[in-house]
């Protein structure tokens, strides 16, 4: 377990947490009842996912944001069993459920997310999330959507502020957020191969449309560009190298949270100051050990190593 300091170099945001409801069922009998077997409630949402990964490799982290104060107690008990400090700003009402179904005899073990909405947010409650990152950290992780209340300007003045902290910002959201937080020029986005289609508008049909999107975004000042593409893996744009990966072959326990798990080898490579292969190894080998995870668990620190160093690496 990473050592437990009170301001650590790598801070993660989520402004609409969850508690994710994950369901593995051989498949979903609509409007009938499913009998399912074990299934897994924890705390959630996309940049604490981010946090718990980085504890597994051994990366101290804040996680803050916002969230439900009756959720703070359970939330802070989790992640501080996985070596996270969490430091939330409360607001009122219960964080949301996500479910997940996942139908593991589904082709490529298809998953149903329904997620909603989240409690609505207070006026200055982005101020005081800013305030709880100006001790400065290094490094900032902005992870996912916005609840209701915040404009689709929130993590664009957000990562703004970072900037002017200091902070080196990784930014993984989607839609008018996403794209609003590209003017404060992010040092690395993770888009998947979909989120940067929306945001471009037009296809994104293979590496070489990929490669030439993620120039696009860098030439405007974007440091590292990495588009994930699922099972095929993802492109690493990198400002020394442009990379393609492909992930070993795994057995899938379920794809939820494989982008986050990327983003927090991707992060902990920033930290370390990895060269170009040596982070798509390590974003890679994260990513497929979340995939095939034990159910209820985080995968091991060795899987991810052996997963690292097992993925195929091709310039291009
Ligand atoms: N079936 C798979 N087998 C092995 N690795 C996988 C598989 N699916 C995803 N990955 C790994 O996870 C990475 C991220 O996956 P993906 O592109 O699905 O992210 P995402 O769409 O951002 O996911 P999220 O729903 O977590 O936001 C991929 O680049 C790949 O390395
Ligand atoms: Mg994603």
């Amino acid at each position: 377990m990473p050592p437990r300091i009170a301001h650590p170099s790598i801070a993660t945001v989520t402004l609409n947490p969850a508690l994710d409801l994950t369901i593995p069922l051989p498949r979903l009998a609509r409007g009938e009842v499913n009998r399912v077997g074990a299934a897994e409630l924890r705390p959630a949402g996309k940049g604490v996912n981010v946090s718990v990964m980085l504890g597994v490799l051994g990366e101290a982290s804040l996680a803050t944001g916002l969230l439900g104060a009756a959720d703070i107690p359970a939330f802070a008990e989790f992640l501080d069993g996985q070596g996270v400090a969490a430091d939330f700003v409360p607001v009122p009402g219960r964080c949301r459920i996500n479910v997940k179904l996942v139908e593991t005899e589904a082709d490529g073990g298809a998953v149903t997310d329904i997620n909603p909405p989240g409690a609505a947010t207070p006026e200055g409650a982005l101020e005081a999330v800013a305030a709880k990152l100006a001790y400065g950290p290094a490094i900032v992780v902005l992870s996912g959507s916005l609840p209701p209340g915040l404009a689709p300007g929130a993590l664009a003045w957000l990562a703004e502020r970072l900037r002017g902290f200091g902070a080196r910002v990784v930014l993984d959201s989607s839609g008018p957020a996403f794209e609003a937080a590209l003017a404060a020029k992010p040092a690395l986005i993770k888009p998947n191969r979909d989120e940067l289609s929306a945001l471009l508008g037009r296809a994104l049909p293979d590496r070489a449309a990929l490669l030439a999107a993620a120039r696009e975004m860098q030439e405007q000042g974007i440091g590292s560009v990495v588009v994930s593409a699922g099972g095929e893996g993802a492109l690493f744009a990198l400002p020394e190298a442009a990379l393609w990966v492909t992930p070993p072959r795994v057995r899938l326990t379920t794809t939820v949270g494989a982008g986050d798990a990327m983003v927090a080898g991707l992060t902990a490579a920033l930290a370390r100051g990895l060269p170009p292969e040596a982070m798509a190894r390590l974003a890679t080998g994260c990513a497929a050990a979340a995939v095939s995870r034990p159910v209820g668990g985080s995968p091991a620190l060795a899987e991810i190593t052996r997963l690292a160093e097992a993925a195929h690496v091709e310039r291009l």
